[in-house]
């Protein structure tokens, strides 16, 4: 590993490339109205720097794409499933695991299982599809992170952990018999990519284990954690990036995961038990078939479960983990050095800009991270994410639209996929952007879809 004083070099070496292209200025303009000023529309080929999303983005290693040739297409009993399912168990210690075409696959199958009708299912904060599937399932999701993840300039070091205090209250004051189960989400995406300590989840575990209810992970960014845990945690420092792991799965009784982020690969996901869950495990499995697949591949190829086996060590490397933490980081100090209001401490996986504070001169109801992802793109051909008020959505009762506390654009960063120079880049659009942001405008809607309307909407300028 490279010392902490010398520049953070990619530990790896590159094999393959694939060009990229910025469209000119004209060109950029062109394909945003094309879009209705939505980047979700944008054809991947009209984007210089995609910081979408960190999901299925990633670049496999040439030990990975050794394995994708190693892939056993048979429709049951696989050998890449024995490999994976050795792997499962070594690296998350869960005798029983099955395989499934992505995360959302995983809590479809998984959560139907453990939600009664109306009662509540407790996070730190749930991700997107991970709620929907809750309220699918019949369920109510309530998010109870702690209250330093509201606040953006707070460098509180573990602000994914679950609010203890609240989480008690919560089960005494709603009846643990209305509590399905608790699911904590490492890193906490929707908080901003910020890490649960391992003391909270050890207090988590013991509440569960007070009032009797299932304790779950959501792990899709399970070693990013893990390295947080490592760097920032008192006591944790000499403990190895799979001994952390271990620890923390071993105070779950299962997980799903989405293998898009920390299993290094561009599609598949998994849902992992522990030993005592061998009757939840014979009941996933027959739900698994007709919703996934037959169990030896649940959605997944052979050869992309090879992959996945593969990227499951190499995600634990700690080099890799220091360069990937390290990247998303040095991306976040150039943002601040300019002046950039963004979210502190940097998140494992992406950066987020505080559009709402930025952009003080647009109003909430006028979608300020959605205008500056538009002017972004049209500044530099990179593609962000908006984070806010458009992605709350109405309130089902009322119709209004929900105001949050946070506006944010999401800047999140591939794995393996840019180097640093691109990083630079970005940071150059923003620097580029401030000398004149007061002239950005707002948007409206011009279509709004009834339901994940983010996605689909076309928006009009103000
Ligand atoms: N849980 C978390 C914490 C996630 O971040 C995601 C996906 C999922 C579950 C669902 O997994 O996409 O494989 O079905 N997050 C992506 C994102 C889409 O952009 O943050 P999936």
């Amino acid at each position: 590993m490279v010392e902490s004083s010398w520049p953070q070099a990619e530990p790896y070496r590159i094999k393959v490339v694939e060009p990229i292209k910025l469209l000119s200025r004209d060109q950029r303009e062109k394909a945003l109205e094309r879009a209705g000023l939505n980047p979700f529309s944008l054809k991947s080929d009209e984007v210089f720097i995609d910081l979408l999303t960190d999901s299925g983005t990633g670049a496999m290693s040439d030990n990975q794409w050794a394995g994708i040739m190693l892939g056993d297409e048979s429709y049951a009993g696989s050998r890449n499933f024995f490999n994976l399912e050795r792997v499962v168990r070594d690296i998350f210690g869960y005798p029983f695991f099955l395989p499934t075409h992505q995360g959302r696959g995983a809590e479809n199958v998984l959560f139907p299982l453990l939600i009664e009708k109306g009662k509540y299912v407790i996070g730190n904060m749930h991700f997107d599809t991970t709620k929907a599937h809750i309220e699918i399932a019949g369920g109510r999701g309530v998010n109870l992170v702690r209250k330093e993840a509201y606040n953006l300039d707070s460098e509180y070091p573990f602000k994914g952990d679950m609010d203890i205090e609240a989480l008690v209250d919560f089960i005494e004051n709603k009846g643990q018999e209305n509590i399905s189960f608790i699911l904590m989400t490492i890193t906490c995406n929707s908080g901003g990519g910020q890490p649960v300590s391992l003391e909270n989840m050890q207090k988590v575990r013991e509440i569960a284990d007070k009032y009797k209810l299932p304790l779950f992970l959501d792990a899709a960014r399970f070693a990013e954690n893990a390295y947080f845990v490592k760097k920032r945690e008192q006591g944790q420092k000499d403990k190895s990036i799979p001994e952390i792991i271990r620890e923390f799965f071993a105070l779950a009784d299962g997980c799903t995961v989405s293998a898009k982020k920390d299993g290094l690969v561009n599609i598949g996901g998994l849902i992992g038990l522990a030993e005592e869950q061998e009757e939840l495990y014979m009941r996933a499995k027959e739900r698994l078939v007709p919703l996934e697949g037959f169990v030896t591949y649940g959605g997944m190829a052979g050869r992309d479960m090879e992959a996945l086996a593969r990227g499951l060590y190499e995600v634990q490397e700690e080099d890799y983990l220091a360069h990937r933490i390290g990247q998303v980081e040095r991306l976040g100090k150039k943002l601040m050095e300019i002046g950039i209001p963004i979210q502190k401490p940097v998140g494992g996986h992406a950066v987020f800009v505080d559009g709402k504070t930025w952009l003080a001169h647009i109003p909430q109801e006028q979608f300020p991270s959605q205008a500056l992802c538009i002017e972004l793109y049209l500044e530099s051909g990179i593609r962000a994410v908006e984070v806010g008020t458009i992605l709350a959505g109405r309130d089902p009762e009322t119709g209004k639209n929900v105001m949050p506390e946070l506006d944010l654009l999401r800047l999140t960063v591939p794995r393996r996929t840019y180097t640093d120079n691109h990083m630079d880049y970005v940071a150059e659009a923003f620097r580029r952007i401030d000398n004149r942001r007061e002239e950005i405008s707002g948007v409206r809607f011009a279509y709004e879809p009834k339901i994940l309307r983010h996605f689909t909407a076309r928006f009009a300028r103000v």
